[in-house]
């Protein structure tokens, strides 16, 4: 069984699919590896690195992939990336379930293509959550990030000229992103202030130290799976009124909030950034989808009245080690769930829910066809 860990081709993608450690085990366990030149550079990790492993080193994309039985990949592959790919290949990706274009072509091509996204945020797929384990990292650098731009220190510092003020931070959304912002603001001492729909959230967001924002309309926000819902008129009219007032007063906006397979809910619009102060800094961790707040440009830093709104879309990825370390680590253990030991075969069996909410396509169907419609 050969796996394939191909170069990363977006211009943005630091991330591997796997470690020189990861390769390692696979090789251990008795896979053929074949790594792309370069591949883990992103990541500071060497082709010699890989070949220490014990892994093969191919020029190009084709030849890394041209005979694969598993290709693992960060993102999804392009329509260059899939041409390439044998029809009888299993790719395990983010596959960008609810945005990318290519999912009925990835089906025609013949794959089989795992979305690491849809796998279930149930207790024994928690070591493949790669949701989790992304959102972790990004929420911790959105924090660094948000400091690049910050012309202050972040803590209260007594000095022989004088007390500076400890930062004020507000983060909009407290799921796995929001929660590691949270957590750092806080230990690089700034004062925190947060939202999220989820009642469930404030325990968490107290537990951080912070201060919990509830807006006053009862309403049922989580969806069957724990997810945020898209909230009433009236919910979001009292949360615009809130978020204009906590917004105005801080140092530092960073915003996370996110309904699966929408665009990004609009939190802070144009008016609230025009009211914030000359130095303020927002990162938009929603761009993606759109961004919550509508100035946020995908992939650019701009200034808007003085407010400096970061659009950043793979924030994981300016944290390319330990972003891989993870990811790899997450498809590692979706791979133990899939892997026939005794047959040495991939056993993809529909009566697992984690394989059946991750596999998009195979031998030529589209098994997801809720994710199309969702679109139209
Ligand atoms: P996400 O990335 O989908 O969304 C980020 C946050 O934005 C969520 O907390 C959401 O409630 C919030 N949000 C959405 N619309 C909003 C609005 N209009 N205003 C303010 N906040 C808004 O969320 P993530 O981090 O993927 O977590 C989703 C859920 O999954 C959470 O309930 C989380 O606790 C749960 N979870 C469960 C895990 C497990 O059991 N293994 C692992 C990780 C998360």
């Amino acid at each position: 069984m050969r796996i394939a860990i191909p170069l990363e081709s977006n211009t943005h993608e630091f991330r591997v699919s796997a470690t020189a450690d990861g390769v390692k085990q696979y090789i251990k366990r008795g896979f053929d590896v074949v790594v792309q030149q370069q591949a883990g550079l992103g990541a500071f990790i060497s082709d010699d690195d890989y070949i220490a492993a014990g892994a093969q080193i191919a020029d190009d994309f084709a030849s890394c992939c041209g005979h694969a039985d598993l290709v693992l990949k960060v993102a999804a592959p392009n329509a260059e990336e899939l041409a390439a790919l044998p029809a009888s290949a299993t790719v395990i990706c983010m596959a960008a379930p609810f945005t990318n274009p290519l999912l009925s072509d990835y089906a025609a091509h013949g794959l089989a293509c795992f979305a690491m996204e849809m796998i279930p945020r149930i207790s024994r797929a928690q070591s493949m959550d790669a949701l989790s384990s992304q959102a972790n990292i990004a929420g911790y650098k959105s924090v660094l990030v948000a400091l690049e731009y910050y012309s202050h220190f972040m803590p209260m510092l007594m000095t022989a000229a004088g007390t500076v003020k400890p930062a004020k931070v507000l983060v909009m959304g407290a799921g796995v992103a929001g929660l590691q912002a949270i957590a750092t603001a806080r230990r690089l001492g700034a004062l925190v202030e947060a939202f999220d729909v989820r009642a469930a959230a404030r325990e968490q967001v107290e537990s951080l130290g912070a201060s919990f924002i509830e807006v006053p309309v009862e309403e049922n926000a989580e969806d069957a799976g724990g997810y945020a819902r898209e909230m009433s008129d009236d919910y979001k009219q009292k949360q615009a009124e809130l978020i204009a007032q906590h917004a105005a007063k801080a140092d530092i906006v960073i915003t996370t909030a996110l309904i699966p397979g929408r665009p990004a809910p609009i939190l802070v619009t144009q008016e609230v950034v025009e009211q914030m102060r000359a130095g303020s800094v927002i990162v938009d961790m929603a761009v993606e989808m759109g961004g919550n707040c509508p100035l946020s440009v995908k992939d650019e830093v701009i200034q808007h009245r003085g407010v400096t709104v970061v659009g950043i879309s793979n924030i994981p990825a300016l944290m390319a080690s330990d972003a891989s370390q993870l990811y790899g680590r997450n498809i590692a253990n979706f791979i133990d769930v899939l892997w026939q030991k005794d047959e040495q075969m991939l056993n993809i069996n529909l009566d697992d829910e984690i394989i059946a909410s991750a596999l998009l396509c195979q031998n030529g169907t589209f098994l997801k066809p809720q994710l199309l419609e969702r679109r139209s």
